[in-house]
């Protein structure tokens, strides 16, 4: 079984003071929000990122992932869920020699990727990746798996493993307290599938998935 480990802290904190949103959410915004278009990227708040551009603030979460998993040049890396390839880019440039690709959904994200990674991020959903078994030292999935119903959130988890032999990292939304859920729940535009830590752990152990994990927590 993996660890939790994070590898995102160093990552700016953002300050927020989350309460329960007070009106319900509009279905048609978490409809349009669940295209991953423009509108979920680049487009007002409500419906996504309200604006998702490079700033550099994974620099040093690409630094920590070379040294959690010791990858060196030539080590292969796949980040499933990269959008634009941010994360891609910062690795790229982390460790001269890394090989990393990235894999999304969203041809949006492909179509606006930063100029560093065109040619290196493929089209296509994390719980079908098309790369032969071990075909990567690393696979890394942020803030994505958790965007798929439980079932297929299995066989993504699968997929990972598969391609990783279990030298992953995947975070995903949790919530510690029922106070939390309550506030996730309320906020929540893309995730088909939450829960505690011992629902995600159950899910690893069905899934055979043995990397390392984080929770993604509103707070
Ligand atoms: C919250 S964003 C995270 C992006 C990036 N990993 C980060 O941390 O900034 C979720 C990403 O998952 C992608 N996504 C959603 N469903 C997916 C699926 N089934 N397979 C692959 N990517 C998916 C979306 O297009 C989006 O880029």
């Amino acid at each position: 079984m993996g660890e939790q480990v994070d590898l995102l802290r160093a990552l700016p904190k953002t300050k927020r003071n989350i309460s329960a949103r007070e009106e319900a959410k509009d279905p048609e915004v978490v409809r349009i929000s669940k295209e991953y278009g423009e509108m979920y990227f680049d487009g007002p708040r409500d419906y996504g990122y309200g604006g998702y551009k490079y700033d550099g603030r994974w620099v040093p979460v690409a630094h920590d992932i070379i040294a959690h998993f010791g990858l060196k040049p030539g080590s292969r890396v796949l980040d499933v869920g990269c959008a634009k390839g941010y994360l891609v880019k910062d690795l790229l440039d982390a460790l001269p020699g890394l090989e990393v690709f990235g894999l999304d959904i969203s041809e949006y994200a492909l179509m606006h990727c930063h100029p560093d990674v065109i040619g290196r991020l493929h089209l296509g959903s994390a719980d079908h990746l098309p790369f032969p078994d071990g075909s990567f030292d690393c696979v890394i999935s942020l803030d994505t798996v958790h965007n798929l119903p439980r079932e297929r959130a299995c066989k993504a988890l699968q997929e990972i493993q598969r391609l990783s032999g279990g030298r992953a990292f995947v975070r995903v939304d949790s919530y510690l307290t029922p106070e939390q859920k309550a506030v996730f729940e309320s906020w929540v535009l893309t995730a088909e599938f939450h829960d505690y830590p011992e629902g995600w752990l159950a899910l690893f152990s069905e899934a055979g998935y043995t990397g390392d994990y984080n929770w993604t927590i509103i707070s």
